[in-house]
This record gives structure tokens, sequence and C-alpha cells, in this order.
């Protein structure tokens, strides 16, 4: 059963996300819009395990988590009792990382008899364009790429998403950080990789294109990957995988990427009749694919719409913003409940995790 929630005027919500290796939490209100949002990340922690390790990010959310709430509070100059109610990150995610969140959550909402609002990670990804004073209207296609997701989605409105297509295999982020490492670089290698693509000849290497040329929008970057990893190989045997080497593949690896997301991209946007593209998550921030994306839009007439870089990446203000817009919309749930799914489809999104 849903409660009205609220006068729509008034209401302010505390985000908190704990989905993967970021601790963040954001204060989001009617009258102020986003009023605090606080980081913590833990990729120092993980790095000199090459990834995230699970059992070590719940630990670490458990440490960060109340503090960065006193620090959004302090930020944002408000108390809890001008809060409407608590939104936390649900799944899919770490499931021990999504359980520090969504407790934490719902124990703050039961103390301060507010409800508390389960929220789908991809959908807070989505949403997060909307916070930008230049944000882009509903339908758009988004093309959602991060290190645990590659997805097209056509976002006709709040709510209501329809997936298009999705990498089969590894995510694009995945995929750069994998290579990144088969190059050397120290972890999470995706920008540092981007960093040195800069520097090299894309052509130097021919590397595929994986389902570039099958119809549909799904994705593939494991053969990419393996391709990059028989090139460093033949380099190796040669005695040659050296600093002008390494930047060419770098490059020619980017170029591969990038040419597959924007040929699916530009695809599922002409097939769907959206003129409009909003990129999302942590690969959103790759210089080379906004480029491409913005010149290949402006040439078919259409535009494409980035969050900031900072909201591309895993952050509260996401989460705070679209628990405001369920809120206004739907009202809030009766009983705070402690909901957390490792997996989550995004077009279940009306019924709770
Ligand atoms: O959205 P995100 O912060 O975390 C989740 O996966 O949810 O995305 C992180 C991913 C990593 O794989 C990272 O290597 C990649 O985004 N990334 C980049 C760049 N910046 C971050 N990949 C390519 N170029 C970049 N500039
Ligand atoms: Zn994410």
């Amino acid at each position: 059963m849903q409660s009205s929630g609220p006068h729509p005027g008034s209401l302010a919500v505390l985000g908190i996300e704990t989905s993967c290796d970021e601790t963040a939490v954001a204060i989001y209100s009617s009258r102020g819009g986003l009023l605090s949002h606080q980081v913590f990340s833990q990729v120092g922690l993980h790095a000199p395990y090459g990834g995230v390790v699970p059992e070590l990010a719940s630990r670490d959310h458990i440490k960060k988590l109340l503090p960065l709430i006193e620090a959004a509070f302090a930020e944002a100059g408000v108390a809890r009792t001008d809060l409407s109610a608590v939104a936390y990150t649900a799944g899919p995610g770490l499931i021990g990382a999504l359980l520090v969140g969504a407790t934490v959550a719902v124990g703050l909402a039961e103390a301060w008899r507010l409800p508390a609002i389960p929220i789908h990670h991809l959908e807070a990804h989505l949403m997060a364009v909307l916070l930008e004073e230049d944000a882009p209207d509903f339908p758009f296609v988004a093309l959602l790429v991060s290190g645990g997701h590659t997805m097209l989605i056509d976002v006709r409105a709040f709510g209501d998403y329809s997936i298009l297509g999705q990498t089969l295999d590894d995510a694009a982020g995945e995929a750069f950080d994998k290579s990144a490492k088969l190059l050397g670089l120290p972890y999470p290698g995706g920008p540092e990789l981007a960093a040195l693509a800069e520097q090299g000849d894309p052509t130097a290497f021919a590397l595929p294109r994986p389902m570039l040329k099958k119809p549909g929008y799904d994705l593939s970057f494991s053969g990419l990957k393996t391709a990059v990893m028989l090139k460093v190989r033949a380099a190796e045997e040669a005695g040659g995988l050296d600093a002008r080497v390494r930047a060419d593949l770098a490059s020619a690896f980017q170029e591969a990427v990038v040419d597959s997301l924007v040929g699916k991209a530009m695809r599922a946007a002409r097939d769907a009749g959206r003129d409009r593209i909003v990129v999302a998550g942590g690969v959103g921030a790759n210089r080379r694919l906004r480029e491409r994306l913005r010149d290949e839009m402006t040439a078919s007439g259409g535009r494409v719409y980035y969050p900031r870089i900072e909201f591309c990446t895993d952050n509260g203000a996401m989460v705070a913003y679209t628990g405001w817009l369920r809120l206004r919309a739907h009202g809030a749930p009766e009983t705070p409940t402690v909901h957390a799914r490792a997996r989550w489809n995004l077009e279940d999104i009306s019924c709770p995790p």
C-alpha cells in the first residue's frame, strides 16, 4: 500500500549508495535541488588485488557510511527533521555491500519515522543526467556503460524502460580494465588505458568490432580482449612491447570499443525514433566516446547528453534524486523494509525487489 507522501513542494530525500566500491551519500530537495553529495571511493583498498574484493567492500562501507551521512547533513545545512524519506540502492550489485546500505537506510528511516525507498542502481544511473541544468526531455535512448553493465535502453518516461540490447559477455568497462592489465597498467586500468590511447595511432593494429555487422543492438567485448592479448603476446615474443606499441594497442582497442558502442547506439536511436541519446556509467567519462557520439548525433540532427563526470561514476546524488522522483510520483512504501538483490531486471522496476 502507498501513502500519498508529504506535500510535493517540500520533499527532501537522503540517498545512500553502497552497491559496489563507492560509499556515497547525498541530499536532494524540491526547494534547493542537490544540497550535498559525498563520495568515498574504495579504489585504493582493492588496488592490491586487481579487482573489487566483495568482503572488503562490505566492511569498508560499514566504516564509512555513518560519517559520510553526517558530512552530507553538515554540507547541506539541513536537519534530519527536514527529510521526507531515505532512499537507498537495493540492487543490482554486490549483495553484502548492498545489505550495508539497505540496513543503515532502513534503520535510520525507522528511527526517524520516515519512509525508506529502495532504488534500482541502473535506474539511478539513467536519471543522473536530469540533475544537469541542460537536461534532456523524455523519451531518449540511454547507453549505459560501466564496469558491470553495458546496455542500450529505450527510456520512454520515468519508470518506463525497455532494454534494447546488452553485452553478451564482458561489460565495456570490464574490457577496458582487463585490456589495461594486459598492457601492464595499474588498477583500475580504464582511465589509464584511455590516457595512453591519446598518444597512440588507432590504425596501427587491426582489431575486431564484434557484433557490429550483426543485426540488433547486442554487444560483445570478450573477443576483443582476447585479440588484445594475442597482439600483446606477439609483441612480447618479438621483443617489442615498448611504449610505442602499448600506446598504439591502447588506441586501437579504444577505437574498436568506441566503434561498437557508437554504431549500436546510433542504430538503436534511429530504429526507436529517438533524437536524444544519454550516456551514463563510468565509461561515459571516456573522451573519445563522447567526441564520436557527439559528432554522429549532431550529423544526424540529434543530440547527446551526459551527466557531469562525477555523476557518470557511482554516486549518492543519483540515488537521492531517483528517490525524490519516486516519492513525488508514487508516494512512499508504508513500512521501511530491507530490500537487497544482487540481480534485478530494470524492466521489473515497478515491483519492489
Ligand atoms: O559506473 P562505474 O563507476 O562503476 C560501475 O561499474 O558501476 O564504472 C567504472 C568503469 C571502470 O571499468 C572504469 O575502468 C571505467 O568505468 N572508466 C573508463 C574511463 N573512466 C572510467 N573507461 C574508459 N575510459 C575512461 N575515461
Ligand atoms: Zn554504477
